[in-house]
């Protein structure tokens, strides 16, 4: 049972020897992970998140802890019944570069498979890391309107330097859907307006 909460953490060895647990989020780790999310906020790294919006999106996260100390965390977020985003990914800054971001992306590509879904995209400044854990920079355009939803309340939004990166789950499904004419540029009559490149 993937989507509800599981007392049965993983423990992974890492790159440093360390055992890391990594299991869905609980309730009661909305205090440490609005301190790792919101610290790279405020260095502009990743969007801000309140106590409101972890309660209400707490099924979508994975965490991974190092003993008692919150060492990541990151969310899968569904969009269509074929697409999610990896969002709110965060390693702390003392336990960087030891695999444990990999980990947390390979538990939410896990259960994105799952759930059946075909492809699984992220918005990123590390376009670098999302590659070695299997994304492709992608052009934004292909992604579904929906997931543009936080940039309407992002600071970047006249200025935008995120990279869109996908990593397909079964090729064969995505592929027939590539096929498919595009969704985006107008929904519901209206035109959307879409955040500005940055060049
Ligand atoms: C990006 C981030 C999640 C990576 O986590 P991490 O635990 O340090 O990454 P890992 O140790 O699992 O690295 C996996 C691989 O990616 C590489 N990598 C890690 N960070 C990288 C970066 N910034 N650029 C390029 N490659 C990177 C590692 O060298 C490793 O490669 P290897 O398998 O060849 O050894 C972490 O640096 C972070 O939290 N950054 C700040 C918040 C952020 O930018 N989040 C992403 C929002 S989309």
């Amino acid at each position: 049972m993937i989507s509800a909460l599981t007392l049965d953490a993983v423990a992974y060895p890492t790159s440093s020897n360390k055992h890391i647990e990594v299991r869905k989020a609980s309730m009661q780790d909305i205090p440490a992970l609005l301190d790792l999310i919101n610290g790279y906020a405020g260095k502009g790294i990743m969007l801000p998140r309140t106590e409101f919006e972890l309660s209400e999106n707490m099924r979508d996260f994975t965490v991974a802890y190092d003993g008692n100390r919150l060492a990541g965390c990151g969310a899968l977020h569904f969009y269509s019944p074929t697409i999610g985003e990896v969002r709110s990914l965060a390693v702390a800054e003392s336990h960087k570069t030891h695999g444990i971001g990999r980990l947390i992306v390979e538990a939410l590509v896990y259960e994105a498979k799952m759930y059946g879904l075909d492809a699984a995209f992220a918005f990123t400044y590390v376009p670098g890391f999302f590659a070695k854990v299997g994304f492709n920079e992608v052009e934004r355009g292909e992604l579904p309107l929906k997931a543009w939803k936080d940039c309407l309340r992002c600071p970047k939004f006249n200025s935008c330097d995120e990279i869109a990166v996908l990593r397909v789950l079964r090729p064969q499904r995505w592929e027939q859907r590539q096929s498919l004419p595009p969704v985006l540029g107008v929904a519901g009559g209206m035109v959307v307006i879409l955040p500005t490149v940055r060049n």
